[in-house]
């Protein structure tokens, strides 16, 4: 039977205690400093079962590695230590290996990992910005006030692999997008690129806060690792999908009045799903990077198939056509 292997990494030190109970006795101080010299390991091994048979099978490598440290540490040892990771779930025979969280943001976008690894590797950021992308569309739909041809689209995170994926799906469906990261060039030749095929008029706006103000639609990807936004500065009854792991959005009660929020990027399987640990969501649900590697090695796909700063929107309907065949669903 065919395999595929997943990086994961602590998003934050409680993670940890749900692959290991014992480490509740550690001071978090003490566990944060120590984590980096922890190599990775073998985590769980997932079983997806159909009809109670076995259809595939996957193991969960742990990169102990807080996003901030992924970010942070020397660059060489935070990819060395990922190449391991890759390479424990290579030994373990996978035809494929999903790039978890900020496994895939470092090394130039999972582009260096692949690079120094025998096995395809993908981010699912294809899967994921499709998941962003078509809870918003449904939603849009089930409101009928909210007429896409009339709406401004705020990106927060524009500049990055999700963020560029889903402006440049967008852009074909609303006549204003807001694109935002803290750097500007990436955003020009973005900007360049959509309109290239579309009129959609784009603004580079590098303030996070006045860009959601006047957003119907906002979708929040970025790569830090903390909230950037709180709920009460976004348009009355705009949709807002904060996919950022860890959530750049902090909600305070009173915004699920103010606007429609949904956490995207999840998806329910139409299997039985068992992954050997608690990911902190219900039964048969996972996000949506790790569904993508599960729809690749399902599809005898093995190739690097997301990957990069700079996705082919045509990858998008790849995967709309692989997660409607195998009955995949976005949860929102
Ligand atoms: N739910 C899921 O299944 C799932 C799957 C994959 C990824 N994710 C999450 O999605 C997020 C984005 O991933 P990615 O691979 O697209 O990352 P990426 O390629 O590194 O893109 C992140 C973008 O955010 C921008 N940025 C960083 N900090 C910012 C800030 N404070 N304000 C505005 N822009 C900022 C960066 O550009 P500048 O540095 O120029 O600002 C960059 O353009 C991450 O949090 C990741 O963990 C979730």
């Amino acid at each position: 039977m065919d395999s595929f292997g997943f990086i994961i990494h602590p998003l934050y030190i409680r993670d940890l205690f749900r692959v290991n109970k014992i480490l509740r006795i550690c001071p978090p101080r003490f566990l944060k400093k120590f984590l980096k010299y922890i190599p990775p390991y073998k985590i769980s091994t997932i079983k997806i079962n159909s009809s109670k048979k076995e259809i595939l099978r996957g193991y969960f490598i742990g990169c102990p590695l807080l996003p901030q440290q992924i970010l942070d540490l020397d660059k060489d040892s935070v990819l060395g230590k990922i190449i391991l990771a890759v390479r424990i779930a290579e030994k373990l025979g996978v035809k494929i290996v999903g790039l978890g969280g900020f496994t895939s943001i470092v090394g130039n976008k999972g582009l260096l990992i692949a690079k120094n690894t025998r096995v395809p590797v993908t981010s699912g950021n294809t899967y994921t910005a499709y998941s962003v992308l078509k809870a918003i569309f449904d939603i849009a739909k089930q409101r009928e006030k909210k007429d896409l041809s009339q709406a401004t689209a705020a990106i927060i995170g524009a500049g990055g692999s999700i963020g560029s994926l889903c402006a440049k799906k967008l852009a074909y469906y609303v006549p204003r997008i807001i694109l935002t990261s803290r750097r500007r060039e990436k955003l020009e030749v973005l900007k360049k690129e959509i309109s290239h095929f579309n009129s959609t008029n784009v603004i580079i706006e590098k303030d996070s806060h006045r860009a959601v103000k006047e957003a119907d639609i906002v979708i929040v990807t970025t790569s830090t690792p903390e909230a950037i936004l709180t709920g009460d500065e976004f348009k009355k009854g705009a949709i807002v999908c904060d996919v950022s792991l860890p959530e750049n959005v902090c909600l305070e009660k009173g915004t699920e009045r103010h606007i429609f929020f949904l956490k995207g990027g999840i998806i329910r399987i139409p299997f039985d799903v068992d992954l050997g640990i608690d990911i902190g969501l219900p039964k048969n649900m996972v996000f949506a990077c790790i569904a993508e590697t599960m729809l690749l090695a399902l599809e005898k796909r093995f190739e690097c198939f997301s990957l990069g700063d700079n996705i082919d929107v045509g990858k998008l309907d790849e995967v709309a056509e692989m997660s409607t065949r195998y009955g995949f669903e976005v949860v929102y």
